[in-house]
Parts: C-alpha cells; sequence; structure tokens
C-alpha cells in the first residue's frame, strides 16, 4: 500500500508550479448502509510472495458495495481484546450471485499479521461497505485508471462497473517490480485494455507513462481519470487532465481508527468550506483532485 510519503497530499505540486491541485469533496450522493457481522472466510491465500487474498460470504456487502468503498476488518478474534482497531481495507472484488466480498492486503505490520493468521471457515468480524465511492457521471464513455502496488485494489471494482454499464476502461497497473503488479488479470477480465508498467523494466517513469497514454489516447481521450497510491501517479494524472480536459477522482490513504466518522483520526488536513478539514473515511477516501489557481492559494 503507498506509504504515507508518497500517498496523495493535500496539495503535491512543486513550490515553483503554477498551479496546485487539491482535494475536494464529491457531492454527497447516496451511499448504502454499513452493516457489521461476523463473516466467513471462503478462502484466504497468499498471491505471489508479498499479499494475501482473503474471501468473505458477505451477501450484503457484495450487493450493496459502490467501487471504491472499503470494508473495516477487524483481526481479534471473538473474545480477544487486541488488536483493538479494525483495519481499512478496499474491496477489491465482489461477486453477487455468489454473495462473496475478496479484499487483497499486504502484510506490513501486526494487524495484518493477525490477518494472515485467520484460516478458511473461521469467521471474521467485517464493518462495511464504508466511505464515498468513484462517481461516474452520466455520458461518461471512457475512464483511466491509473494505480500503484497494492493501491490499485482501490480502482478493481470500478472496471467491474463499467463493464456493466458499457463504459470502456483503461487501466494501468504500476509496480517496483513484475511480481508485485496488481489487477492486471482481473482488469482483462472486464474487457479493460491494461498497461502494466515496472520500475524494474523502466516504463513506469511520469514520463515514460505520459508518453505511451498520451500517444495511445490523444485522439479518444478519456474524460474521467481515477487514481490511487502514488503521489507520482498523481502529478501524471494531473498533467493528463489538463491535455485531456478530463476530471481526477483519487482515492487517498489515512490511518483510521474507526472508519465511520467518529474519531476524526482521519482528518485530511484539506481546506473545506466548514470549521474542520474533510474525514478521509466519511467525506472520502475517494475525492475530486481539482486545480487551483495560484492566486487563491496565496494568503
Ligand atoms: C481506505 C483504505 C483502503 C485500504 N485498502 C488496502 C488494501 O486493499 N490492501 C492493503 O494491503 N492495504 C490497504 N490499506 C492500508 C491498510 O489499511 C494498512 O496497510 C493496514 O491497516 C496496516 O495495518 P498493520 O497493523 O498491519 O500495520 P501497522 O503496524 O499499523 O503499520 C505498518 C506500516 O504500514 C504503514 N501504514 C499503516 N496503515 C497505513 C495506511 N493507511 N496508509 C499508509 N501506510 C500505512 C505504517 O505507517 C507502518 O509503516 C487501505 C487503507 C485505507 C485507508
Ligand atoms: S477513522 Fe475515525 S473519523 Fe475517520
Amino acid at each position: 500500500m503507498s506509504t504515507p510519503s508518497d500517498a496523495p497530499t493535500a496539495t503535491v505540486r512543486d513550490s515553483d508550479s503554477q498551479d496546485h491541485w487539491e482535494l475536494s469533496k464529491l457531492p454527497r450522493n447516496a451511499r448504502p448502509k454499513a452493516t457489521a457481522g461476523q463473516y466467513r472466510i471462503l478462502d484466504h491465500r497468499p498471491i505471489g510472495d508479498r499479499y494475501m487474498a482473503l474471501t468473505l460470504d458477505a451477501p450484503v456487502i457484495a450487493h450493496t458495495a459502490q467501487p471504491g468503498q472499503f470494508v473495516m476488518l477487524t483481526a481479534a478474534r471473538r473474545g480477544e481484546k487486541t488488536p483493538a482497531l479494525p483495519r481499512p481495507m478496499a474491496i477489491y472484488s465482489t461477486d453477487v450471485t455468489a454473495g462473496t466480498i475478496q479484499v487483497l492486503y499486504g502484510v506490513v505490520g501486526s494487524g495484518t499479521k493477525r490477518l494472515q493468521s485467520f484460516e478458511i471457515a473461521e469467521e471474521m468480524f467485517v464493518v462495511g461497505p464504508l466511505g464515498r465511492s468513484f462517481e461516474i457521471e452520466e455520458g461518461t464513455r471512457r475512464v483511466l485508471l491509473i494505480g500503484r502496488g497494492i493501491g490499485t485494489c482501490s480502482l478493481t471494482t470500478v472496471a467491474q462497473a463499467n463493464a456493466d454499464n458499457g463504459i470502456e476502461t483503461i487501466a494501468v497497473t504500476s509496480a517496483r517490480e513484475p511480481s508485485a503488479l496488481i489487477g492486471a488479470d482481473h482488469y482483462r477480465s472486464h474487457g479493460a485494455k491494461v498497461y502494466e508498467v515496472t520500475d524494474q523494466t523502466g516504463d513506469s517513469t511520469p514520463e515514460a507513462l505520459f508518453a505511451t497514454l498520451t500517444t495511445d489516447w490523444d485522439s479518444n481521450p478519456p474524460e474521467l481519470i481515477m487514481t490511487c497510491g502514488s503521489d507520482r501517479l498523481t502529478r501524471v494524472s494531473e498533467d493528463l487532465a489538463v491535455r485531456w480536459g478530463s476530471r481526477v477522482q483519487v482515492s487517498v490513504e489515512a490511518h483510521m481508527a474507526c472508519g465511520l466518522g467518529y474519531c476524526h483520526g482521519c482528518a485530511s488536513g484539506a481546506r473545506s468550506e466548514g470549521d474542520e478539514s474533510p474525514l478521509i473515511c466519511n467525506d472520502g477516501p475517494v475525492f475530486s483532485w481539482e486545480p487551483v489557481s495560484a492566486a487563491v492559494c496565496t494568503p
């Protein structure tokens, strides 16, 4: 998952840039009611050498989750007191017919180590679906998804929804090395045109990616760009959006304690129309990412 240092921040442009981009809340559209309960684990296995795939029997979440929403997974079993705080995880895929959801996660610390210890047929306490989803306006014909590493998991359900709605998906999955690439097969199974780029092969740099995408899509650009997992890819999205006149939406990560908007531990630090900075869990994790003129930012 993206580290705090490479996660999108409220303003990512260099100080010598003419424009700044900021998070802006998406319209408050209706979202599904979150459920809380013990859900049975149907499958739990390693994917490659660094990620785990967890499949849960969670029909209500599978039926109601919208693209870009997440769940809070509790890594303590019934009767155990720690770890007390649940961990946020994007919903990687849903299967409405089977009533299941899948989560892909990297084992990075104590919480995810405990999650990894859960076995098939055990139950896990899950709250979800949570957060604001990606929003695709009526009339959108083509969407570009740009994800880095495990951050790609926040984008994969968009391809699933697009396939159902007749919207074309172009998907970039980026990682340090080929074994860390996420989502390519999932994207392809939903009809997306997929670019797999890595640091190892040298095609993941902002310059290389910009060149590839403009060569292929300048004549037919996507109206909407969605990104997650990397500050550098957010910059590429900005440059493409300026060139193509596209809109950008970004899924942002933060440490979360409740995931529900109560603890205010996930305040984004971005400006807002009210007194309080938007909360990543409740006002996001998906935000509109918009340019503001330098004049507005100058005190
Ligand atoms: C909306 C959302 C969706 C997410 N989806 C996924 C997903 O699909 N798959 C996945 O693997 N992870 C995802 N994450 C990140 C995941 O929640 C963290 O990796 C997890 O909580 C770490 O728990 P831990 O106890 O194992 O690690 P900790 O011991 O808490 O942390 C270990 C290391 O990871 C860093 N870290 C922990 N949480 C975050 C975070 N939220 N952002 C950046 N760095 C963090 C810590 O700073 C530390 O360096 C998501 C986070 C959010 C907010
Ligand atoms: S995590 Fe508690 S308010 Fe966002």
